[in-house]
């Protein structure tokens, strides 16, 4: 193996030696498979490829500087990854299948996962799709369950600092009653024309708003928003934004640190009121926003002050990148050890 520059890896996808499947066939789960292809073959009528039964997730391991390997909250990307099955109609996956094939992943691709120091962490990615035949629009009969891994670095290159985003109002993510709120390709494929224009114009991402009204931040491309007012943590409440993992575990260490968590609707205009804003999520971690621009007004808001990242932003980055490096002690159980 070549060595890997560990401390400039970009947020992509990198081959690794094995990944893990089992199938669905008969109304049952087969036993865990390990493949060394990076190829899947199916019917060209599998329902993920015309009726979007397609699930994934995203969660990450990482090295400790005592060697070991932590995998972090995997019971939750679990519960969502079902939820995400369940939205459109997919066959849930079992806990044990699910931790077996996370854990055999990793264990396989050690030699992946970053050295502790590097900035860097091993990506994990569970993917459930609908592979038996369907024209009429109905659910698949038979699914696979795999997982991959990959080493990757920050998912916005800025890595810990500032990015610009941009609201928009032209595209929407996900309608209030659709499937916002749970990690299925749709969602993903409706950012994708916003997100390249917001890139193309030099911001990071894009903020979609509540597509009811417009009136109410609900998140970016890939990532939960947050905002910090005095001691006070606030996200926005919304039925179309993904339940973001380490938005829930910020909480958490928010409020271990005495201060308040708010969850509910942010309008736009609160965006003056705020003393730091960010985005936060598995790929992202925490990306402090310096930036956003309203694209249909062109108003601007401005945070981070001489460019730096706001104290309660940095508290919150440390302390959850403390956990998940085992710098710190997992007090709340969110880590699985790779034996
Ligand atoms: N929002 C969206 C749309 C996402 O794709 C992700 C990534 O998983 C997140 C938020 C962040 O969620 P998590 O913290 O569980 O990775
Ligand atoms: C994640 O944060 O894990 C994501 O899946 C975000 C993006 C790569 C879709």
């Amino acid at each position: 193996m070549t060595q890997i520059d560990w401390k400039n890896l970009p947020f992509g996808y990198f081959k690794t030696d094995y990944n893990v499947r089992s199938y669905y066939r008969n109304g049952h789960w087969g036993e865990l498979e390990v493949s060394s292809s990076e190829l899947i073959t199916m019917h060209m009528a599998a329902t993920c490829l015309h009726y979007g039964q397609e699930a994934f997730e995203g969660l990450k391991a990482f090295r400790g500087k005592d060697g070991k390997i932590r995998i972090f909250r995997m019971d939750e990307n679990w519960k969502r990854m079902n939820n995400s099955a369940r939205g459109i109609l997919m066959e849930e996956v079992p806990w044990e299948l699910f931790h077996d094939a996370v854990l055999k992943a990793v264990e396989l691709n050690e030699k992946y996962v970053p050295p502790f120091g590097e900035g860097a962490a091993l990506y994990i990615r569970p993917l459930l799709i609908g592979t038996g035949p369907q024209v009429g629009v109905k659910p698949a009969e038979e699914y696979l369950f795999m997982v991959f891994v990959g080493p990757v670095g920050p998912y916005f290159k800025e890595g810990f600092s500032p990015v610009k985003m941009e609201i928009v109002r032209d595209y929407h993510r996900a309608a209030p009653r659709g499937t916002g709120h749970i990690k299925v390709g749709g969602n993903y494929a409706a950012s994708l024309v916003p997100a390249h224009r917001a890139h193309q114009d030099g911001y990071a991402s894009v903020l979609f708003l509540d597509s009811a009204e417009e009136k109410y931040i609900d998140e970016a491309g890939p990532a939960n928003f947050f905002a910090i007012k005095g001691n006070t943590y606030i996200t926005p409440a919304s039925s179309s934004i993904l339940p973001s993992i380490t938005n829930k575990s910020l909480q958490t260490i928010a409020e271990d640190e005495g201060m308040e968590v708010d969850v509910r609707p942010i309008l736009v205009e609160e965006l003056t009121d705020f003393d730091e804003v960010g985005a936060c999520g598995t790929a992202a971690v925490i990306s402090p926003i310096s930036t956003i621009i309203d694209r249909d007004t062109t108003h601007g808001y401005h945070f981070c002050k001489d460019g730096k990242v706001g104290p309660v932003s940095e508290m919150l980055y440390t302390k959850l990148r403390a956990i998940q490096e085992g710098e710190a002690p997992d007090k709340f159980g969110w880590i699985t050890f790779v034996e």
